[in-house]
């Protein structure tokens, strides 16, 4: 049968999970819940255990919301401070009892989207603003562009996040997009940059060259490659 690797996803909105195979094939429907609010380390556990309860699988991979050194969370923009510092790699590998890695959120949809060729640079369009960046496949972790500054003394994630969107509606942003694209292509000069999450369904204009979508799963199935790149 092979192993299988539950991946899951926490967002600020949302917490998913698919079982995959070791191709990285998936083997079950992709399933959510509501992020729990407030979104404590204790409440978001529980969901992730009552996710996981009817799955089989031998290890786990967590994508998380914020900076994620050694399993452990460093910041957490949109979730809870209780976050800060949090073992998240020790704790899920108490609740669910398997081996567990975890690492930031884009930098798993990342690994699940790229071809491993040259600079390629991700984003991630959802509550918060996430980025990642690989150069032949491999990953500097923890890029963070999202709260750099990008206009109006506004950073990334301040003027395309999820509540910019909500306040400033899809035609504005969907004129601030193409800038931002067109800063983050001046400052790496990408081979090519893959937008993610769930607000790309939101794009209305004709991408760039050189810039493509990537689905939402992509996040899930970035799971398996975290086996794979010791
Ligand atoms: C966090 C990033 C994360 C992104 C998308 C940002 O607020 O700082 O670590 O990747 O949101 O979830």
């Amino acid at each position: 049968m092979g192993i299988r690797t539950l991946a899951v996803d926490i967002g600020g909105s949302g917490i998913k999970v698919m079982v995959l195979s070791e191709d990285g094939n998936p083997l079950t429907e992709r399933d959510r819940s509501e992020t729990p609010q407030p979104a404590t380390p204790d409440a978001v556990l529980d969901i992730v255990t009552a996710l996981a309860q009817d799955k089989e699988f031998d290890r786990v991979s967590v994508g998380f919301p914020g900076v994620v050194r050694a399993g452990v969370t460093e910041t957490a923009a949109n979730l809870t401070p209780e976050w800060i510092l949090f073992d998240l790699c020790t704790a899920i590998t108490k609740r669910l009892d398997k081996p567990t890695r975890v690492i930031n959120d884009a930098d798993m949809q990342g690994l699940g989207a790229i071809a491993g060729n040259g600079v390629e640079l991700v984003i991630t369009l959802g509550t918060g603003f996430g980025s990642a960046l690989f150069v032949n496949g491999r990953l500097v972790p923890n890029l963070e562009m999202g709260h750099h500054p990008f206009r109006k003394g506004e950073t990334y994630e301040q003027q395309l996040g999820r509540a910019a969107l909500d306040q400033i509606g899809k035609k504005r942003w969907n004129k601030r997009l193409p800038e931002a694209i067109a800063t983050l292509q001046n400052l790496f000069n990408f081979d090519t940059l893959y937008i993610g999450g769930g607000n790309t369904k939101h794009i209305n204009f004709e991408l760039p060259p050189k810039v493509k979508t990537v689905p939402n799963i992509s996040g899930l199935l970035g799971g398996i490659a975290l086996w794979n790149n010791d």
